[in-house]
């Protein structure tokens, strides 16, 4: 190829949402894996927490986009980290998430009555159930990380639970609801909500992005280009979920629809309307992709997903 020809551009310009199949292909057959291993790690429905357990299996079994869980599969895949380990990482990201989810629904939060399509966990079960569903959800994900299958090196588990819990707590998903919660009815500026979304979405998302660097002992500049990737995506990603909360159906979403402007939510939505809002949602998706600069064409599936995440139906 000369020097001129157009196609020598590098991957990160060539990469337009026409593949999207692809991506759909790759995300559903790794859905698959992660779906196969959270059944196996979740203990079968019987015994005297029975119910417990149908509960942690509802909130996380058959259903979502595995968003998370992609993200950990795919960035660990660059550094030839073997998929029973990644498997297992994206497996506790997507219980952690999950518990998230069945926590965000209950009446003291969201109030929300549907989740995936279905009745959400406490109006399935009960809310003491869904409660103690999401906290045994959560602690399932760090026992998991912590067990050597995940990883033969302790000193790479224990990084790896680090970047977990930050990104879990109050620093990071638990503080970002907090804000949410505290902004209801409240017109916050457009550096609050960005700090928002960044802890209530974008931290799980960055370290699902930044644990297939950990996994694969990656040199600190690369693990810092997934980190700076995951961040964008991930805000890319929840002002997608607040377009998508004031335009599109519960059917399509198989979530309540319209419940952000109902509620009084700060969002992008709110301060810069639809337009303003996803045109904002473009300029981090094509952030994401220049993080990904040093990476060939073994990223390219990354770098759809970058499209996927602003231009998803769901
Ligand atoms: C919903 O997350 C909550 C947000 C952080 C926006 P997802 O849209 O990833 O939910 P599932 O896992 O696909 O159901
Ligand atoms: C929730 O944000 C983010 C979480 C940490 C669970 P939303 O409240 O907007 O998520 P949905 O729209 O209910 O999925
Ligand atoms: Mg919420
Ligand atoms: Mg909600
Ligand atoms: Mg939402």
């Amino acid at each position: 190829m000369s020097m001129t020809d157009p196609t020598t551009i590098a991957p990160s310009q060539t990469h337009t949402s026409a593949n999207g199949p692809l991506l759909k292909h790759a995300m559903s057959s790794r859905a698959k894996v992660i779906e196969s291993t959270i059944d196996a790690l979740l203990p079968p429905t019987r015994g005297g927490d029975a119910r417990l357990v149908e509960a942690m299996r509802y909130a996380t079994l058959g259903g979502g986009k595995r968003l998370r869980g992609y993200l950990v599969m795919e960035t660990a895949s660059l550094f030839g980290v073997p998929e029973s380990q990644s498997a297992r990482v994206a497996a506790s990201v997507e219980m952690l998430h999950a518990y998230s989810l069945v926590h965000d629904d209950l009446p003291a939060m969201d109030d929300d009555d549907l989740r995936r399509g279905q009745p959400s966990t406490h109006r399935k079960f009960d809310e003491a159930t869904a409660i103690l569903a999401g906290d045994a959800l959560q602690t399932k994900g760090f026992e998991i990380l912590a067990d050597a299958a995940t990883h033969e090196s302790a000193a790479v588990r224990i990084a790896v639970i680090t970047a977990f819990a930050q990104a879990s707590g109050a620093a990071g998903m638990v503080g970002g609801q907090m804000i949410d919660m505290e902004g209801e009815g409240r017109a916050l500026p457009l550096e609050e909500v960005r700090h928002l979304h960044a802890l209530k979405t974008g931290c799980l998302i960055r370290y699902s992005a930044e644990a297939g660097a950990i996994l694969g002992q990656a040199e600190p500049e690369l693990q810092q280009r997934l980190r700076s990737y995951g961040a964008n995506i991930g805000a890319a990603f929840q002002i997608a979920d607040d377009v998508l909360d004031a335009t599109a159906t519960a059917e399509e979403l198989g979530k309540t629809a319209g419940k952000d402007e109902a509620s009084g939510k700060s969002t992008y939505v709110a301060l810069l309307g639809i337009d303003g809002a996803r045109a904002e949602a473009e300029r981090m998706a094509k952030n994401a992709i220049d993080d990904l600069a040093p990476f060939g064409e073994q990223a390219d599936r990354l770098r759809d997903l970058a499209y996927y995440v602003i231009e998803r139906r769901n």
